[in-house]
């Protein structure tokens, strides 16, 4: 049920992204609001589900404009992008500039200028919007890598607020984040936070790094003074890692019901009852590492090292970023090597590889996981990974494997996993078919230690750890600020 409000509320907590929880899907009549891709918001929904606050986003849709609105116990401040701007800041300097560069360099960062003034007036458009609907002295947090400049603005807006900021994806080396002509601009921006959060420790490093050897600014463990322009002291932002997770918990709770239990029966039969069930989840995302998976479960079928008839690989792709010329080479090379490991190997009654390219209802990714024997995440790089996170949690019954890539967050934590390097790919046969062939005892012994491990590290531990820092941070700031006159 959606609601509008006139005239926007003011709200003690806000959190800003590039994307609302929910996407404007207007081929539907009437147009609906679906769940957006993604594993933020995966990770942030819960967490603004239980408190009272604004989600300040894109809606989704390109020149248009919507009304703030309610929905799932969740207020949503709409901010429009026009058709320019979805090419220059969304599709551009976020996506085919620093996606590429903050991954690795997988594929040619593109640097143009058009798309930075781009992302410059849209962060702008962002801060200017938080900054009307934050209440005195209210909690805002900003996340990922399209609002960067975001914390540095609002601060110069709202110096009242506790600035918060969460990085979703990897910060790069100093030796590749140098590349980018706009390196301090984007630190600078960042450093506008009172807490500046990433996913793994080496993230938070790299960070300081930039803020040393690119602004050479000097830090101290996790801690950095910032100048204002003129060179005076303004405040002191905090770099340090706060690994996201998810609401494991109520996944528990969901793959233990009757429903998904017997969902995940049926999705066997409907496979034809294979052997063993092999399982890829992801965006159709060229850091997922989906062409090395395929190419090595190929590569196992032409061996003979698994036997036709003996296993399946399910490969549910959701749709990403379609227009980016690198997204469709993606999308192009996995189905022309489904096609080709299909029409080698599939008989008709048993089908090598089904892929599919869509996305699908939590309860039935639930039901996905339940059913796989093995799933396999061989990301290249990965800031987190939640998917490796979500199979664990839906694995009541303890068992199941996990081949899980040395270059995810998840490998942090998720340390029983089989861990691979996708690059590799002989090892990666190898460890595929370790996993394929685990005895059941230390299937469970992992399985079991990863699932402790996931029952302390849960979503809320990482929001509760976060907010709760950044909150102690702004105090002290706030309690050493003497005012200039009384
Ligand atoms: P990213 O944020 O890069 O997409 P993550 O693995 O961290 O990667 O998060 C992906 C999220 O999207 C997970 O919550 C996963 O369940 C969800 N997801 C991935 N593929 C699908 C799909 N085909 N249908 C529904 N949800 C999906
Ligand atoms: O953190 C990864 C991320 O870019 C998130 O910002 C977003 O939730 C997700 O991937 C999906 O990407 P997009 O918003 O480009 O569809």
């Amino acid at each position: 049920t959606t609601s509008t409000d006139h005239p926007t509320p003011s709200f003690d907590f806000v959190v800003m992204a590039n994307r609302l929880p929910v996407d404007r899907d207007d081929s539907q009549d009437p147009p609906a609001w679906k769940t957006s891709p993604g594993g933020l918001v995966t990770g942030v929904a819960p967490v603004m589900q239980e408190r009272t606050g604004a989600w300040v986003g894109w809606a989704g849709a390109v020149d248009a404009e919507f009304e703030p609105f309610d929905l799932d116990g969740m207020h949503l401040v709409p901010v429009p992008l026009s058709g320019k701007e979805f090419e220059r800041y969304y599709e551009g300097f976020s996506n085919a500039t620093l996606w590429p560069l903050y991954h690795d360099v997988i594929v040619h960062p593109e640097y143009h200028r058009t798309w930075w003034d781009a992302y410059v007036r849209v962060n702008e458009r962002f801060a200017r919007r938080a900054a009307e609907i934050a209440a005195p002295d209210a909690t805002v947090w900003v996340h990922d890598y399209q609002l960067q400049l975001v914390p540095q603005m609002l601060r110069d807006l709202r110096p009242d607020l506790a600035i918060g900021f969460f990085n979703h994806i990897p910060f790069p080396a100093w030796e590749i984040f140098a590349q980018l002509p706009w390196r301090a601009q984007i630190t600078r921006g960042m450093l506008g936070a009172d807490l500046i959060g990433f996913q793994r420790p080496a993230d938070a490093a790299n960070f300081r790094r930039a803020v040393r050897i690119g602004l050479g600014r000097p830090t101290k463990d996790t801690a950095i003074a910032v100048q204002d322009e003129s060179g005076a002291h303004s405040h002191t932002s905090h770099a340090r890692s706060f690994p996201i997770s998810i609401d494991a918990t109520s996944l528990d709770e969901l793959a233990r019901s009757e429903r998904i239990i017997a969902r995940a029966a049926e999705i066997r039969r409907e496979l034809g009852d294979p052997e063993v069930l092999l399982l890829g989840v992801d965006r159709l995302d060229y850091t997922k590492g989906i062409r090395h998976r395929i190419k090595a479960f190929g590569e196992l079928l032409d061996d003979g090292a698994i036997k036709p008839g003996e296993a399946t690989l399910v490969q549910i792709a959701t749709p990403s970023r379609e227009r980016i010329d690198q997204y469709r080479k993606i999308r192009h090379d996995v189905e022309q090597s489904v096609g080709r490991i299909n029409g080698e190997h599939s008989t008709l009654d048993h089908q090598a590889v089904h892929y599919f390219h869509h996305s699908y209802p939590r309860d039935e990714m639930a039901a996905y996981y339940l059913a796989a024997d093995v799933m396999l995440v061989t990301a290249l790089r990965d800031g987190m990974n939640l998917v490796a996170k979500e199979y664990v949690a839906c694995r009541t019954d303890d068992d199941g494997a996990l081949v899980l890539s040395e270059f995810t967050g998840a490998a942090e934590q998720l340390t029983q996993a089989v861990m691979v390097n996708p690059y590799d790919i002989t090892g990666l046969k190898a460890k595929i078919l370790s996993a394929v062939r685990m005895p059941p005892a230390e299937r469970s012994r992992r399985m079991k230690a990863m699932r402790r491990k996931l029952r302390t590290d849960d979503v809320r531990t990482w929001s509760r750890n976060f907010l709760g820092t950044l909150d102690d941070l702004a105090d002290t700031r706030r309690s050493a600020t003497v005012p200039a006159l009384q």
